[in-house]
């Protein structure tokens, strides 16, 4: 029967059990993007996980878009996540690092030379971000060019061709909260009128450009997809969600991706029910999960595994506490982003406990 504990088939993996950690931006890195040493261990702690997703990293500089976060594109990066990836390996874990172009949401103080972020059109985000100097209003981004469009591409590419070189499993399209794919997919952010904007089919290119780019660096087994859809974060507005994400996940199905995430917060509508038959490969559900939806989720074919972000964060033995029916540690708000090995490294685990 599966359960969550069952072993899962993900692209060319197959999964010890269903329980995925969830992609989090710890903002444990330098100003360079080079992981510190603790990040190795936070994520070794959780490598009990069927599968670990990395928080956001950036593929290329201009995709930054918080301080302390980390990216793909150094050799000094690829060295410093490929201790990460050897720390999960050596416990046992699967890893993919989640790639994570934040857009418009960005601002010209995390950015090379104090750039503009880019974004599908010059349409300001509103509300505010947190930089080095405390919160900042979103400014005007950069349309980006048809020939700069390509470049972005590219760059995912290569950053996809990287996280294989540092030692991840696969890769993940950060394509949900508002960041720069779902503002190509969005009514509200993308305003163009040449082939990126406009009909849904226009409005789905770029995501499917960044994957197929991908998908054929590293192969369609290693790669999957993060969506959000009507996810409230980040300003972004669709006129018809339900139509851009059906057509968007029927177009996947030519990928033959690993897998697709869906992460949803409060939308009305049944995506889960109306997406997962549209897609082949591995469905897996984030969000508000607990030990009892995620097992009814999985008992029922509802989803292939159950993906678990704060919980796991807080219980770096998450699945042990679930098989055994432990207590949960209570995940620290004030130290999620903070620097530092507290509220990193020292949620402790059953054993520590006893
Ligand atoms: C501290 C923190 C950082 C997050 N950073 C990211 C991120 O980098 N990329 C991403 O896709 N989602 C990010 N999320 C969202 C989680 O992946 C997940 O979708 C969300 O927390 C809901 O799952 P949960 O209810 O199990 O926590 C973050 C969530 C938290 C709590």
């Amino acid at each position: 029967m599966k359960s969550l504990f069952s072993e899962v088939q993900v692209g060319r993996y197959t999964l010890s059990n269903r329980m995925v950690m969830a992609p989090m931006t710890r903002s444990r890195s330098d100003d360079a993007g080079v992981p510190s040493e603790l990040v190795a261990s936070y994520y070794a702690q959780r490598a009990s996980a069927g599968l670990i997703i990395s928080e956001g990293v950036f593929p290329v500089a201009l995709g930054k878009g918080y301080i302390r976060t980390p990216g793909i594109e150094t050799t000094q990066q690829v060295a410093a996540w490929k201790k990460v990836t050897d720390a999960v390996h050596a416990r046992g874990g699967r890893i993919f690092m989640q790639l994570m172009h934040c857009g418009r949401v960005s601002h010209p103080s995390l950015l090379p030379d104090g750039a503009q972020p880019q974004a599908p059109s010059a349409i300001k985000a509103a509300g505010q971000t947190y930089t080095g100097t405390g919160l900042q209003d979103f400014v005007i981004p950069h349309a980006l060019t048809i020939a700069e469009i390509a470049e972005v591409v590219e760059g995912y590419r290569q950053s996809a061709r990287r996280a294989i070189a540092a030692g991840f499993d696969g890769v993940e399209l950060h394509a949900a909260s508002g960041y720069l794919p779902e503002q190509f997919l969005s009514t509200g952010s993308n305003q163009r009128n040449d082939q990126y904007g406009g009909s849904v089919e226009n409005r789905t290119r770029f995501v499917l450009e960044v994957l197929a780019a991908m998908v054929n660096e590293v192969g369609s087994d290693r790669v999957g997809i993060k969506i959000s859809p009507e996810m409230n974060f980040n300003d972004i507005v669709d006129a018809n969600p339900q139509e851009t994400y059906t057509y968007l996940v029927k177009q996947l199905r030519d990928l033959q991706l690993a897998y697709l995430h869906v992460a949803l917060f409060g939308a009305k509508f049944d995506y889960h029910g109306a997406l997962r038959p549209l897609f082949d490969g591995s469905y897996l559900i984030g969000s508000g999960q607990t030990k009892e939806s995620a097992e009814s989720l999985i008992n029922e074919g509802k989803a292939d595994a159950a993906v678990f972000g704060s919980t796991f964060l807080a219980n770096p033995d998450l699945p042990e506490r679930f098989r055994v029916g432990a207590e949960l540690n209570t995940p620290d708000k004030n130290t999620f982003y903070a620097p530092g090995a507290e509220g990193y490294i020292d949620y402790p685990t059953l054993s520590q406990e006893a």
